[in-house]
């Protein structure tokens, strides 16, 4: 039976009955798989209920019949909504409409997949409780879709990381496989007080959050400036400078791509280590801000002389 005639026909949600087929769905698939159970094997299990609350329920209910119909697993990364490795590493990478996972769905994330879906990106909210009714209404508030942060993350070739610092790292472990994808972090490694920064100088919350994501291509963006700028990076007639540091040159060339469909003006600082230099930046921001009087709207910026 299908989700919503399970719905139509009265079944209670969480009662079990729809738990305990899903179970049999994806202990098919990790059999035939021939993967041991782990976590994100039973996060799989709640994820009809996201799919459907998310209006994904068709694609799902597809996957799940054509692979229990099927002999041999062929998955369909774009009935799946998935991007595949050939479309990753497509010419027109740099392009092209992307899809986008948002970790986290507060201030930055909440704007950024916003204004994102608003310049013709798919985006992912990747959060920790896919049924908290702030991020159900958030995300199709956006018109993006909503899903636990590994699902989210599985799905997209863009990840964007946007939680507090203190559950960076972790949430990074949490992502699973990032082989391939550009991961944008947006973290600033505040002390509690916004005073100072836990990490500086020898390294930063960039090049930490790179040695927890394997395989990634982190760029530092999106931290130097608030949210409120990544809502509208514009002042009258002057746009707001975009900062960021990276070791990959294409994950480069993607992060300034998306800093441009915002509307900011991207600049290059160099490699990942300069993440060194635009951690304490933000902070100059957030110390303006927050004890200088300034408020939020206003932004640091490189002017530059008419030739
Ligand atoms: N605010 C700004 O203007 C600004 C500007 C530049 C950079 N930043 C940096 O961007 C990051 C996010 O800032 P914010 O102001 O958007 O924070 P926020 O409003 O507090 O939102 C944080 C989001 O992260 C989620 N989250 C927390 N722990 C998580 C975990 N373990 N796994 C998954 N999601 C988790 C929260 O979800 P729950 O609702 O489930 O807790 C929430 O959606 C911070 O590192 C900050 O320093 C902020």
């Amino acid at each position: 039976m299908k989700y919503d005639e399970y719905l139509a026909a009265g079944y209670p949600i969480g009662s079990g009955v729809v738990e305990g087929a899903c179970r049999h769905l994806v202990k098919d698939r990790l059999k035939r798989t021939v993967m041991r159970w782990l976590p994100s094997g039973a996060q799989a299990m709640l994820d009809p209920r996201a799919t459907y609350l998310n209006g994904e329920w068709n694609a799902f209910w597809k996957f799940h019949t054509g692979l229990i119909g099927s002999g041999d697993t062929i998955l369909n990364y774009s009935e799946l909504g998935m991007a595949s490795p050939e479309q990753s590493a497509a010419p027109d990478f740099k392009e092209r409409t992307m899809k986008i996972a948002v970790i986290g769905i507060g201030n930055v994330g909440s704007v950024l997949g916003r204004r994102w879906v608003e310049a013709g990106h798919e985006v992912f909210f990747g959060v920790r409780d896919v049924i908290k009714a702030e991020a159900i209404a958030e995300a199709k508030a956006a018109g993006a879709a909503l899903a636990l942060v590994s699902d989210a993350a599985a799905r997209a070739e863009v990840v964007v990381l946007a939680v507090p610092w203190k559950a960076a790292v972790g949430t990074v472990f949490a992502l699973g496989d990032l082989s391939g994808k550009i991961l944008l972090d947006c973290t600033n490694p505040l002390t509690a007080d916004l005073t100072g920064l836990e990490v500086g100088t020898t390294t930063s919350g960039g090049e930490q959050v790179a040695a927890a994501a394997k395989g990634a291509r982190v760029v530092k963006i999106f931290n130097t400036t608030g949210a409120g700028n990544m809502a509208d990076p514009q002042y009258g007639g002057t746009v707001v400078t975009m900062l960021y540091a990276g070791d990959d040159t294409d994950a480069k060339t993607v992060a300034a791509r998306l800093a441009t469909d915002l509307g900011f003006e991207p600049i290059d600082l160099g490699p990942l280590s300069a993440a060194r230099l635009l951690e304490p930046f933000a902070l100059v921001w957030i110390t303006l801000a927050y004890r200088g009087g300034l408020g939020t709207n206003f932004a640091l910026n490189v002017v530059r002389r008419p030739a």
